[in-house]
């Protein structure tokens, strides 16, 4: 039903987990993906797996954190397929476990550097591109249940991503005379590299699976239809939503 035929997407943090399950999502509808990410072996991968699945794909070296590289990735990226219809800033770091009352500033800041500066500066860079080419478009931040629940010893991450839901809604109004929607999602726990270590935890797993109402954790490739689906250009009413995709872990 979707159909992404001439559509271009970047999804940071595309090499892996639930960014590559949304970009494999978008070229199963016929869009194209550039992958960003700082691992270049990571993102040649990606892009041979997305090119497996029959679509078009480039990746480019990036770190979110860091404007220079974003101003340089977001060129080369247009460069690519001459066009740009939308950004998944989906990179994302875990925090560090520390205890709120012995957090140094640094761990504090390492966490905002990528999970909000780095929303920040790619959303900021593709809205310019977007705004010029005059097509609108489809952006999307990827928060986390962490911005609905607190959780202690995670207080830089949920920070970020709360902070990233308002940063959505404020973006979905200032962009929405340039026909581009702005949206966040909000994956439940998910079975990637970030959550390794709470997954192998027997403790955590247990008790995180017992609080999702689906009673399992996430499989990346379950994010596919959702990346498709914000990507589309045909859902023109719908933006400033949190889309969450939790296994009914918010509502329970
Ligand atoms: N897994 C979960 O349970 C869960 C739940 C809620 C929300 N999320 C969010 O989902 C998003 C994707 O995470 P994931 O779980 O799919 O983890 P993942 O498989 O570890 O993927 C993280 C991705 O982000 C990239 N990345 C990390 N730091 C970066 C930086 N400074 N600049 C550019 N790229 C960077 C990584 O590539 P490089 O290392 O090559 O840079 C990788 O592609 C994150 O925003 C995360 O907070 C995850």
């Amino acid at each position: 039903m979707i159909d992404l035929t001439g559509k271009v997407f970047i999804v940071t943090g595309g090499n892996s987990g639930i960014g590559l399950g949304m970009a494999e999502g978008i070229v199963m509808a016929g869009g194209s993906v550039v992958v960003w990410g700082r691992r270049e072996e990571k993102n040649a991968e990606a892009v041979a797996q997305l090119k497996s699945l029959g679509g078009q794909a480039t990746g480019h070296a990036c770190d979110v954190s860091s404007e220079e590289q974003v101003i340089a990735a977001m060129q080369a990226s247009v460069e690519d397929f001459g066009r740009l219809d939308g950004l998944f800033a989906n990179a994302g770091r875990a925090g560090f476990g520390t205890k709120f009352i012995d957090t140094p500033l640094d761990e504090w800041r390492a966490v905002m550097a990528v999970n909000l500066d780095g929303v920040f500066l790619t959303l900021r860079e593709a809205a310019k591109v977007m705004v010029e080419q005059g097509e609108g478009g489809s952006l999307v931040a990827v928060s986390s249940t962490s911005a609905v629940h607190g959780a202690a010893n995670n207080e830089a991450y949920g920070t970020a991503k709360t902070a990233v839901n308002g940063l959505v809604r404020a973006l979905a109004v200032a962009l929405a005379r340039h026909k581009i929607r702005v949206n966040s999602l909000l994956p439940g726990w998910t079975i990637t590299d970030l959550a390794t270590n709470a997954y192998e935890s027997d403790v955590f797993r247990e008790v995180t699976t017992k609080r999702t109402p689906a009673r399992r954790w996430a499989d990346p490739a379950e994010f596919r239809e959702v990346g498709a689906f914000l990507a589309d250009p045909s859902q023109t009413f719908h933006t400033g939503q949190e889309v969450c995709v939790d296994g009914g872990y918010t509502i329970f």
